[in-house]
């Protein structure tokens, strides 16, 4: 209509003929895919480019020293992790002042250990550097048996919740079940569209998202394993 009105307005010579109306409506219409198209485009090509800016800021992140942390898969000894006198960095520059430094401590099998201090005092570094996760610039970390964090944050990948909670693990139906029984998801589970089957992450459900997050946390505080 907006063309229409402008067309006939711009100039006195100008008339709508049968001729000039039905060849602009077939052109509109064959524009119509196109330009929708553009659209999808652009939002397209800012998507790759913020992925690619993602991907090039991991590719040339440092590599973890595998080293860093002694590990010893087995139960047998009274000592679950020990750091001596070691002392971590975010950053591998040696001019920039390590965050945790000094770290002497030992936790047996068993024992509960509540870390407390102020915010960015370096409790969620402690456990990073544990991990061998941080810069170990010198000292010692062993970790003895099995050892799994649960971040307040649950790290979601984007496909099914099933996919999600198995983790590339094999299917057992009763340990699955068990699972979805300790992280009391069994009601969640029936209320979404398609079950377990159901997209989560980022191009997924949002509140299941937080649900999910909450719960996962929970049960791995629980029962003190990682995912599956
Ligand atoms: N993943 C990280 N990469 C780089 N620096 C980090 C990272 N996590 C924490 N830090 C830095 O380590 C310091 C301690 O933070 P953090 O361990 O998160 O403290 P807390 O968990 O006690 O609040 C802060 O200066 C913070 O900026
Ligand atoms: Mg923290």
């Amino acid at each position: 209509m907006v063309t229409f009105a402008t067309y006939l307005l711009a100039s006195p010579k100008n008339q709508m003929t049968p001729q000039v109306a039905f060849v602009s409506l077939t052109l509109f219409s064959q524009l119509r895919v196109p330009l929708f198209m553009i659209s999808e485009m652009i939002g397209l090509t800012v998507q790759t480019m913020i992925s690619n800016t993602r991907l090039k800021t991991f590719f040339v992140e440092e590599e973890l020293d595998s080293e860093a942390v002694q590990r010893e898969n087995s139960n047998a000894f009274e000592k679950s992790i020990e750091v001596q006198t070691a002392t971590f960095s975010w950053d591998s520059d040696r001019n920039i002042p390590a965050t945790l430094r000094n770290i002497d401590l030992t936790i047996n099998r068993g024992q509960l250990v509540a870390v407390v201090g102020k915010v960015g005092s370096g409790k969620s570094s402690l456990l990073s550097a544990i991990l061998g996760e941080m810069e170990k610039r010198q000292g010692y970390v062993g970790i003895w048996g099995k050892c799994a964090y649960s971040s307040q944050q649950a790290w979601i990948q984007n496909m099914s919740l099933r996919n999600n909670i198995l983790f590339e693990h094999e299917y057992d139906q009763l340990r699955y079940k068990q699972i979805i029984d300790a992280c009391e998801l069994t009601r969640d589970l029936e209320i979404l569209p398609h079950g377990d089957y159901t997209e989560i992450g980022e191009k997924g459900m949002f509140r299941i998202k937080t649900v999910i997050n909450w719960k996962f946390f929970k049960k791995n505080f629980k029962t003190g394993c990682g995912r599956f």
